[in-house]
């Protein structure tokens, strides 16, 4: 049911974990299925240099949110924005359509960090 690139990250998920003194977290939930993810950013002259991520989730969440970090890594502030979950789907190679939602969760998480991190530059 699950492809071998889900499969991946959901085993070895990369840029676990939290980053100290983010320059944005981000944090998103789905009311339905009770899955939370949190996306940390370091950015420096609007470059993320570092992503880190924690799920409290499913399988599917962990793997998209890994592949999400990996997709945004070293791009910048605008780039990163433009990550939909369909690409992240594409990343994986798909996702069983009941997971689609996941995918979706890692896009907002994203979105919601970059979105911190340009309320906090704003108020500097
Ligand atoms: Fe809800 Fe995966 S089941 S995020």
């Amino acid at each position: 049911m699950y492809t071998e690139k889900v499969m991946d990250h959901f085993s070895a998920p990369r840029n676990v974990g939290e980053i100290e003194n983010a320059d944005g977290i981000g944090e998103v939930g789905n009311a339905q299925c009770g899955d939370i993810m949190k996306i940390y950013l370091k950015i420096e002259d609007e470059v993320i240099k570092d992503v880190k991520f924690k799920t409290f989730g499913c399988g599917a969440a962990i793997a998209t949110s890994s592949i999400a970090t990996e997709m945004i890594m070293g791009k910048t502030v605008e780039e990163a924005l433009k990550l939909t979950n369909k690409a992240v789907v594409e990343a994986l190679e798909g996702l069983p359509p009941q997971k689609l939602h996941c995918s979706v969760l890692a896009e907002e998480a994203v979105k919601a960090a970059i979105e911190d991190y340009q309320k906090k530059k704003l108020n500097k």
